[in-house]
């Protein structure tokens, strides 16, 4: 199976996790980026079978959308029941680095507000150690030097994603060589810089279930 084909067979196997979990009142809170695409279009197939769901990104929410499926905004939405999204990396202890796409803020959101955190990836996101994919951390605008600069002093090197805007209105620095290997309090110093938004360390509050598409086109479960 090529990778395309790997997000597809893991996004189905989401599909058939998360079916007995749910009941008609059941909300989902639904991922950003290609492997959250595919569990949307399957997701779609079963939309009688739960009321609604919580996008994480303007994107996901479009599609979405156009899939006929229901959405809530967070804040008119009870517990959600499970949120669903892919990783750019992701540990044996399934603590994970996200934002290649830019909607880290809004998926460590939607994540913190369901029960259930399940990640769905290609194996070529399964790493030793996180850090090798340049950190996204969000910023707000007039921040972006400060906030830089403390990175540095962090041990990073960070670059200004060009021509973003997030869905929020900010700004994206990718941190390149970053020691990650205390992830938890990496993520809390981040977080914790003046006009730092998040940081796309999700450690503190890991996936609770990682589902791993190989190219034999099994799936793994961490
Ligand atoms: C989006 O901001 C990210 O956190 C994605 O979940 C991550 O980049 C994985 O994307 P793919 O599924 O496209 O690899």
């Amino acid at each position: 199976m090529n990778q395309d084909e790997q997000k597809r067979s893991v996004a189905r196997a989401a599909l058939d996790y998360i079916l007995p979990r749910l009941a008609n009142d059941s909300v989902i809170g639904v991922g950003t980026g290609s492997t959250a695409n595919h569990f949307i279009d399957l997701l779609a197939t079963i939309r009688g079978q739960f009321d609604a769901a919580v996008a994480s990104s303007e994107a996901t929410a479009a599609r979405l959308r156009d899939h006929g499926v229901r959405l809530m905004e967070l804040t008119a939405a009870p517990e959600l029941a499970v949120y669903v999204d892919g990783a750019d990396e992701v540990t044996a202890e399934r603590m994970m680095i996200k934002g290649g796409g830019g909607a880290l803020t809004r998926e460590k959101i939607v994540a913190s507000a369901s029960r259930e955190f399940v990640c769905i990836a290609d194996a070529s996101k399964l790493v030793d150690r996180l850090g090798r994919f340049p950190l996204p951390v969000e910023v707000i605008p007039m921040a972006r030097s400060i906030v830089a600069r403390a990175l540095v002093r962090l041990g990073g090197t960070p670059e200004l994603r060009p021509g973003i805007t997030t869905d929020n209105g900010n700004l994206i620095l990718d941190v390149h060589g970053m020691d990650l290997a205390d992830p938890v309090t990496m993520e809390a110093r981040i977080n914790n810089i003046p006009g730092v938004v998040t940081c796309g360390i999700f450690a503190a509050r890991p996936a609770d279930v990682v589902l791993l598409g190989n190219a034999d086109g099994t799936v793994r479960r961490l």
